[in-house]
């Protein structure tokens, strides 16, 4: 019987038990016997009081960055199939979206593309035009907030007609041609006015060859957010809907990691680190949640985790179907991150999120 003693025990506001379990536990061996249960973890979670007292994560709107898909026209808003709730704006909305972002605390966005097709190209000339899409929105995106942290991608998916993020030669994808393409595609970012560029393609040396090009170009304060540990992920699939960058052969495995590997994340993050990373990125977030803890205690530098577009359509699909809480569901998983040591979450529920914390 004494083995029993506590399981199950409900204890009211005066702090005093009321488990029958206890009670009979005590006057069957007598009622002046003193449980043997010294520590009792529940003591802490009794009222809402104890409990925020001891709450060891907080998630907070300062922890969001938005990511936002801009594509050319006027007044145009298009739904994305795959991510309900999310859409595409043309400059003049996306102003307005981002605004109402910054009004609710929400300080840093994550830029996305919609290039036309017929300015793709295998080598992504598009990228570092500077009256592009990408360019544009960011000089009106910081003339209207210039508070607001922008961070632009810096990849070739966007504006590759293969649709990969590298040059392609027979059915190869090039390393260091297309590195020279990311420096121009960065320097053009930060001429437009980038508080941080962030590297997506996982080429090997494209830190340090756009740290060092950044620099030699004046642009000292111009941040490096990098894509460290990226995967060759299924998590992706709408996103590439949203932005029309799906592969058009092959798969992205000769540069993505492989998501079974852990300690090959601890790589990619050194090198970055050492080639002048700001920021490292675990992208994406909910299946890495060990390589998020293991990149925090591997490195000083902020830790960013994707919470990417798989990751909110399976919510926002099991959400409308009625089978899960959106609200709870969301908040647990991006505490979750956090918890796993994410200090920075890129996110497509930041808005909701800023309105659920408000
Ligand atoms: C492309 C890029 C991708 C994402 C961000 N930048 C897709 C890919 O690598 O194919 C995915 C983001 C998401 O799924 O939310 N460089």
């Amino acid at each position: 019987m004494s083995s029993l003693v506590g399981v199950g025990t409900l204890t009211d506001a005066s702090g005093k038990s009321s488990s029958l379990i206890e009670r009979e536990a005590s006057s069957g061996e007598g009622s002046s016997e003193v449980s043997p249960l010294i520590s009792r973890p529940r003591r802490l979670r009794r009222t809402a009081g104890l409990r925020r007292m001891v709450q060891e994560t907080c998630l907070t709107v300062k922890d969001l960055i938005y990511p936002v898909f801009v594509m050319e026209g006027d007044n145009r808003r298009e739904a994305i199939a795959s991510m309900p709730d999310c859409h595409r704006y043309s400059l003049d909305l996306l102003l307005a979206e981002v605004t109402e972002a910054y009004e609710l605390g929400i300080g840093a966005i994550a830029l996305f593309p919609l290039i036309p097709a017929e300015q793709k190209d295998n080598a992504g000339t598009e990228s570092y035009n500077p009256d592009g899409l990408a360019p544009r929105a960011v000089r009106a995106i910081k003339q209207t907030l210039p508070n607001l942290v922008v961070i632009t991608d810096v990849a070739l998916a966007p504006y590759s007609t293969e649709g990969h993020d590298g040059i392609v030669q027979d059915g190869q994808i090039l390393n260091d041609e297309t590195v020279a393409v990311l420096v121009k595609q960065a320097l053009c970012q930060a001429e437009a006015g980038a508080d941080m560029v962030a590297p997506s393609d996982m080429m090997d040396g494209r830190v340090g060859a756009i740290r060092r090009a950044l620099d030699a170009a004046g642009w000292i304060n111009v941040g490096i957010l990098a894509y460290s540990a990226k995967y060759a992920s299924a998590y992706y699939g709408p996103f590439r809907d949203a932005l029309d960058s799906a592969p058009k052969f092959g798969d992205k495995k000769t540069y993505q990691m492989d998501p079974a590997n852990g300690q090959e994340a601890l790589k990619e993050v050194a090198l970055d680190v050492a080639e002048g990373a700001d920021m490292v990125m675990v992208k994406p977030a909910l299946a890495y949640m060990d390589v998020i803890h293991r990149v925090k205690q591997q490195t000083a530098l902020p830790v960013a985790a994707y919470n990417v577009s798989g990751e909110y359509a399976m919510i926002k699909a099991a959400a409308q179907q009625g089978w899960v809480d959106e609200q709870k569901i969301v908040l647990e998983t991006l505490t979750g991150l956090k918890r796993a040591g994410a200090d920075l979450i890129l996110t497509y529920f930041a808005k909701a999120v800023a309105h659920w914390l408000q």
